[in-house]
């Protein structure tokens, strides 16, 4: 299967299992999952908004760094411009915070609840140039999925 394929193969299963399930964090956790068995990543995984700070959530892949504060790193980037940032080449990021040093790309998508971003998904590879506007897609509807039900 393309890359195309497996989200559309994702989709269904990640509509059941979001479907009537008010806790966020247990979505988070298998979304996450089902993301990361799928995919084979590297790191996959959530950061959750706490006043200025973004603080680790679920995830799957190796322990990580616990809080990054806001405008910091891709994810505090991508929380402070309101938008989905593709990393292909995470040594040339200026501020790309290094929780493993096995991680060449990334992506992180915001997760919207009523207009205001409650988390971010962040998603590492050891591959360069992982990730494009395919994943964007993709995640930024699967993320729509989880919170706002
Ligand atoms: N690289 C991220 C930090 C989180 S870890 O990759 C899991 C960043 O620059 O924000």
């Amino acid at each position: 299967m393309n890359k195309t394929e497996k989200y559309q193969y994702l989709l269904p299963q990640i509509k059941e299992l979001v479907k009537d399930e008010p806790d966020l964090i247990a979505k988070m956790a298998n979304v996450a999952a089902i993301l990361h068995t799928t995919f084979g990543f590297w790191w996959t995984g959530f950061y959750r908004v706490e006043n200025t700070e973004l603080v680790l959530g679920p995830f799957q892949g190796p322990i990580a760094c616990i809080r990054i504060p806001f405008g910091r790193g891709v994810c505090g980037t991508a929380w402070e411009q309101g938008k989905t940032v593709i990393v292909p080449d995470v040594h040339k990021f200026a501020g790309h915070i290094a929780c493993s040093p096995a991680s060449n790309s990334e992506i992180v998508v915001p997760v919207f609840h009523n207009g205001t971003i409650i988390a971010v998904l962040d998603i590492d590879s050891t591959d360069y140039g992982t990730f494009n506007e395919i994943d964007q897609k993709y995640l930024e509807q699967i993320m729509l999925l989880m919170a706002e039900n």
